[in-house]
Parts: structure tokens; C-alpha cells; sequence
């Protein structure tokens, strides 16, 4: 469908489309022994070739620091960011909340946006202060009004955009900016749009971070994250936190998530083209107040959308005239291709009610009727209308 200029830019293997970089991407030799995919290694223990290799800066010694599969899966995440340096989590969360542990100290002040992912602010909230760091958050609409909350002790901003429950677009080059020019951290949370559709690192944002569990990866059967940078320093400092974390996913998980990159860019046309058919046809249902979209031209966050990104995931919101919580149960539970659950980017549609979840400091956002989100899979569009169509009749 019709969206921004393409971001995809060049990736280490040049000039070539996502989904050609992402087929090539990790086929050396080196870690597919010859196959086409790279070999699972699993290690803990490493032999190193001699004495004089013991000890060597930057050597490979111990399987907590990777073996040949996760190299390959690196290689391959690197190129839909159009990163530098790629960093593989046990998952999604672990990877927003590294860069806080990273660039955070006692005393710190950090910024954070106010839709961010619920368990993400339980972090800050819950952890992050008994540590010493004051959380303060702020309107994602904020844009380059950012500056005003820095402070000389802020040492992170942390922005998801869109928000993954409710969908505002920030406009993240003037927080970048105005970050860089008080020397802030920034990082986002680039989960809703797989990577493929936005590039924080070319905005200007510093660290992007993504849950493989989600598009990524595509199968709903694998917990993964992945933290992405350019600057060598930054990314030095984000490794000697994992390592001191030591934390590292198991080699079977980080083939799993690279069996399911290989399909992501296709993936994700598909995700896009099937969302924006169901959005529109919800957008001029009777029993539908509002879609929250920001492909729909009728989005608020629309215009930052067609500037920033180049193309929408599949998972947005959607607001219902009816106000029972009952009726709204009534509707999700007459769904008959959608199962009610707390994820998203698998290959199969889902929906969750979100109010009682929606986590807000700031203002709560008044939509004048509960809010559900939608995943839409990769079924065919045609099927999936056909039972939001059957199950709205619950509202009536
Ligand atoms: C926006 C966002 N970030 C991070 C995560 C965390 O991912 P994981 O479940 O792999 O920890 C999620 C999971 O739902 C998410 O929606």
C-alpha cells in the first residue's frame, strides 16, 4: 500500500531489497558449514586453539558470549536496521530495559515516553527506582518541547512509536535532536513496525531495540530480543552490560528467529496490506467509533507516519460504540478466527480488550468507548472481515 519514502536504505550487503539482504544475509561458509542455513552450535565450553589464544581480546571462549549461530542471526537482524552492531537478548523486554541499566546510574533522570509498553514502566517504576533513577514521563506528541524536561542529570529518553496499545506517532528526529544536542541517550522501541518499516538509527536515535518474539521471528513460538546501534562506544557499553548480565539466548532460539527473518520483509507487506483492508472496512462499520491507524489519512499521527516510516505493521486499535464491558467480552469471545491473547506478529490474528491494562502517568486518553487491539495475521483479509462482521452482531 501506499506509505513514506522507502527507509530501507542500505544495508551491509548494499543497495538490494530487504527481503534479497535478509535471504544472503549470514550464508558464509564460516557458519553454515556448507548448508544453506547456518549450523545450531551449542556451547558452553569452547577449546581454544593454543595457550597464546586464551586470553586474546575480543576471542570467542565461552559459549556465553555467542557461538556460529548467533553470529549469523546478528548478521541477518543487522540489515533491517541498517545497523552497525546487533546484540541478541533472551527477549523483547530484556532488550528495552538494557539500555536503562546501561546508561542509568543513582541520581539519574530518565525520560520516558507515556504509551510505552506496560512492563517496561513496571521496570522503570518498580526497579529503575530502587536503584536511585527518577522516571519522568512525557506526551509522546512532545516533539522538539522535549528539551524543556532535560535536565543535566537526564541520561536517557526512551520513546515507542507508535505506542503498541495506542498507536501515536512521535516525532522522533526532534526528540533525537534535541537529545543530541544535550548529549542524551536515546532509544526506541521499534517493535510495532518489525524494523523493516521504520530505521530509528537513521532518524538519529541512538539505540533501537526489537521483541523477535513479534514479527521478527513471525511463528508466536520463540522469546527474543535485540538491541541495535551504530556508535562503536555506545555499543561497547551496552556489551559489557550484557555481559555483566550475563545473559545470552540459547543457540536453538536464535535459529528459530532467524528461520523466521528470512520470510519477515514478505511478511510484512502482507501483515500491512491485510490491516489497512480490515481497518478501512472497520472505519465504516456503524458499530466502530474510531480506528486508531496511522495509515488511515484520517489518523491523527498520519502525516509524521508518511514522513518517517514506509510502511504499517498489522496491529492496531480499534474503539467500540458500545460501552458494556459485558457486550465487549460478548464480541471477543464470538470472534472465531481471532484468539484473545497478549501478543502480536505471528502469523495468526489475535485480539485483546485494553483498557484494563492502559498504563498512563500523564493524561489517559478519552476515546469515548473501550479500546481493542487487533492483530491481524496472515489469513485472508476477506475471512477475517468476514468474522469481525458475525461478531460485532454481538454489540447490537
Ligand atoms: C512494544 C513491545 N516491546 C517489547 C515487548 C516485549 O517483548 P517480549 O515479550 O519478547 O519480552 C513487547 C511484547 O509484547 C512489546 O509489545
Amino acid at each position: 500500500m501506499a506509505s513514506g519514502p522507502d527507509k530501507s536504505g542500505e544495508g551491509k550487503q548494499g543497495k538490494r531489497a530487504l527481503s534479497t539482504r535478509l535471504t544472503h544475509a549470514a550464508r558464509d561458509r564460516k557458519l553454515t558449514q556448507g548448508g544453506v542455513n547456518p549450523v545450531v552450535q551449542r556451547a558452553s565450553t569452547v577449546l581454544v586453539e593454543s595457550a597464546s589464544k586464551l586470553f586474546e581480546p575480543g576471542g570467542w571462549t565461552y559459549g556465553r558470549h555467542g557461538t556460529a549461530t548467533h553470529a549469523a542471526l546478528k548478521d541477518a537482524l543487522a540489515e533491517i536496521e541498517n545497523a552497525d552492531h546487533c546484540a541478541i537478548v533472551e527477549s523483547g523486554l530484556l532488550a528495552c530495559t538494557i539500555p536503562f541499566i546501561a546508561f542509568a546510574q543513582a541520581g539519574a533522570h530518565v525520560l520516558v515516553g507515556d504509551n510505552t509498553y506496560g512492563p517496561t514502566r513496571r521496570f522503570c517504576d518498580r526497579t529503575l527506582s530502587r536503584w536511585g533513577c527518577e522516571t519522568e514521563y512525557f506526551d509522546t506528541t512532545i516533539g522538539a518541547g522535549i528539551e524543556a524536561l532535560i535536565r543535566p542529570t537526564t541520561k536517557l529518553i526512551f520513546l515507542e512509536s507508535p505506542g503498541s496499545m495506542t498507536f501515536e506517532i512521535a516525532d522522533a528526529p526532534a526528540i533525537a535532536t534535541a537529545a543530541k544536542a544535550k548529549g542524551v541517550v536515546t532509544t526506541m522501541d521499534n517493535t510495532w513496525s518489525g524494523g523493516v518499516f521504520h530505521k530509528p538509527l537513521s532518524l538519529g536515535f541512538d539505540i533501537s531495540v526489537q521483541a523477535n518474539t513479534k514479527y521478527v521471528s513471525g511463528g508466536a513460538d520463540v522469546l527474543s530480543g535485540a538491541i541495535f546501534a551504530n556508535s562503536e562506544a555506545l555499543f561497547a557499553r551496552l556489551k559489557e552490560t550484557i555481559a555483566d548480565l550475563g545473559v545470552n539466548t540459547s543457540a536453538d532460539d536464535a535459529y528459530t528467529v532467524l528461520r523466521g527473518a528470512r520470510s519477515l520483509a514478505m511478511r510484512m507487506d502482507r501483515h500491512q496490506a491485510s490491516a489497512v483492508e480490515v481497518a478501512r472496512w472497520l472505519d465504516a462499520h456503524p458499530s466502530i467509533r474510531r480506528v486508531l491507524h496511522p495509515a488511515l489519512e484520517s489518523d491523527p499521527g498520519h502525516a509524521l507516519w508518511r514522513r518517517d516510516f514506509s510502511g504499517a505493521s498489522g496491529l492496531f486499535g480499534i474503539v467500540l460504540k458500545s460501552s458494556e464491558t459485558l457486550q465487549v467480552h460478548a464480541f471477543l469471545d464470538a470472534l472465531e478466527l481471532f484468539g484473545l491473547g497478549f501478543s502480536y506478529g505471528g502469523f495468526e490474528s489475535l485480539a485483546i480488550y485494553c483498557d484494563p491494562q492502559l498504563k498512563r502517568n500523564l493524561t489517559k486518553p478519552a476515546y469515548g468507548g473501550p479500546l481493542i487491539r487487533l492483530s491481524i495475521g496472515l489469513e485472508d483479509p476477506a475471512d477475517l472481515i468476514a468474522d469481525l462482521d458475525q461478531a460485532l452482531k454481538a454489540l447490537d
